[in-house]
């Protein structure tokens, strides 16, 4: 198997990202080589369960491990406290001791849950990601970001925990409904746009080859974005400056969502909305050209995503935007993009003006 190798370099909490399409056969082995021993616990979903389980078991089983299974509901509904008691139960129930490990096998949802319970049981066990979805091979996988929902928001209950390795099949994409593999290729068009113009024209030169979900278009740019977000997250762990750039298109994103109780969109089709409406307002402060936001907002359209801001008033865009959590006292922190591969930060205090660039006026 040709197998990439990516390095996350963060002193003693480095690790490697292995990416290739069949890697799920082998991760017993690939386990064995990260030096992790005793029990395994798969976490996992309904969904992604029946579809890898037994690869995953059987591998690890070959390789000598003892493998416990936790599978959960499916849903960024269960994305809370109660679902990761069943997780804790299930390690509790299995006698899970501090020898022991944690395999993430699923989506961003599975991978943030796992992990945080992988932060927080008997003070920090180590975990694995094995990322299902296109999204969380391109971004969730990565960086170390773990964490559950509360009822008052998204993602307020957290940590950073890296994993000990993350390791990518990309075969595990030809299960994923055709909705959530253009959400991943949302969030991969945001490394394009503020961080890598070669990238960005890689993806608009084979649009069509990664909407047909070609293996090798497919390697190049899970792999290319790994690379870019391991970079960043590298710099910059805590998100305390550059992290914040991997925000582009979020804020208007987020606001999208609240506003449509997220429900109407999934979050890669809000951050492709949010992506060119970020297009938009550079273009208007001169950061980027007109020929840059088109060119922007054609590959955002051609990979069949989004672009159009939901039709809500200003004021209730104001609202939600009030929520976003990159707000402080001196104004929202705006990620804009510098032509197209590079980014600027922008503190904006007059919120009213931004919206009336994205065409929503009071
Ligand atoms: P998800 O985990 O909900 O997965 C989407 C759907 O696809 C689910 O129904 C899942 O069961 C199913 N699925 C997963 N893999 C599959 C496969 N191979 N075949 C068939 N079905 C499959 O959604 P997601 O987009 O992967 O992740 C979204 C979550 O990630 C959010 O909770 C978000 O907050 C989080 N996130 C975290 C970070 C981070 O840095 N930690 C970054 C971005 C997003
Ligand atoms: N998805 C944003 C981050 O990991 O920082």
């Amino acid at each position: 198997m040709n197998l990439q190798h990516i390095k996350v370099a963060l002193d003693e909490r480095s690790y490697d990202i292995t990416l290739g399409a069949g890697i799920l056969d082998t991760v017993g082995p690939l386990c064995r080589d990260l030096g992790l021993s005793g029990t395994a616990a798969v976490v996992s979903n309904t969904t992604v369960a029946p579809l890898y389980y037994d690869l995953v078991r059987a591998s690890m089983e070959a390789a000598g491990y003892r493998v416990v299974p936790v599978s959960l509901p499916d849903g960024e509904g269960y994305k809370n406290s109660d679902t990761l008691n069943l997780i804790y139960d299930a390690l509790v129930d299995a006698s899970l001791d501090r020898g022991s490990f944690i395999l993430a096998l699923g989506g961003g949802v599975i991978g943030d849950m796992a992990g945080f319970a992988a932060a927080s049981y008997l003070r920090g066990i180590p975990f694995v990601q094995l990322p299902t979805t296109l999204l969380s091979q391109v971004d969730s996988s990565v960086g170390g970001k773990t964490g559950i929902n509360h009822p008052r928001g998204k993602n307020l209950i957290g940590a950073f925990y890296q994993p000990k390795a993350v390791l990518i099949d990309v075969a595990t994409l030809d299960t994923l409904p055709e909705r959530e593999f253009l959400c991943g290729l949302g969030e991969i068009v945001k490394y394009g746009v503020v961080l890598d113009g070669e990238f960005f024209d890689f993806l608009d030169k084979n649009a069509s080859l990664l909407l047909a979900r070609d293996k090798d278009a497919l390697i190049h740019t899970v792999s290319r974005s790994c690379a870019i977000k391991a970079a960043v997250v590298a710099e910059d762990e805590r998100e305390g400056g550059v992290r914040a750039v991997l925000n582009y298109g979020h804020t208007l994103g987020h606001a999208v969502e609240t506003l449509t109780g997220y429900t109407r969109y999934l979050h890669g089709e809000a951050v492709a909305i949010g992506i060119v409406q970020a297009a938009r307002i550079s273009q208007h402060f001169g950061f980027c050209s007109q020929a840059d936001r088109d060119r922007i907002e054609g590959l955002v359209k051609a990979l069949g995503l989004p672009t159009e801001l939901p039709p809500f008033s200003a004021a209730q865009y104001l609202e939600a935007l009030s929520h976003d959590k990159k707000v402080r006292q001196s104004g929202l922190l705006f990620i804009c993009n510098q032509g197209v591969g590079a980014y600027r930060m922008e503190r904006l205090k007059d919120l009213t003006a931004l919206l009336e660039i994205c065409g929503i006026g009071e």
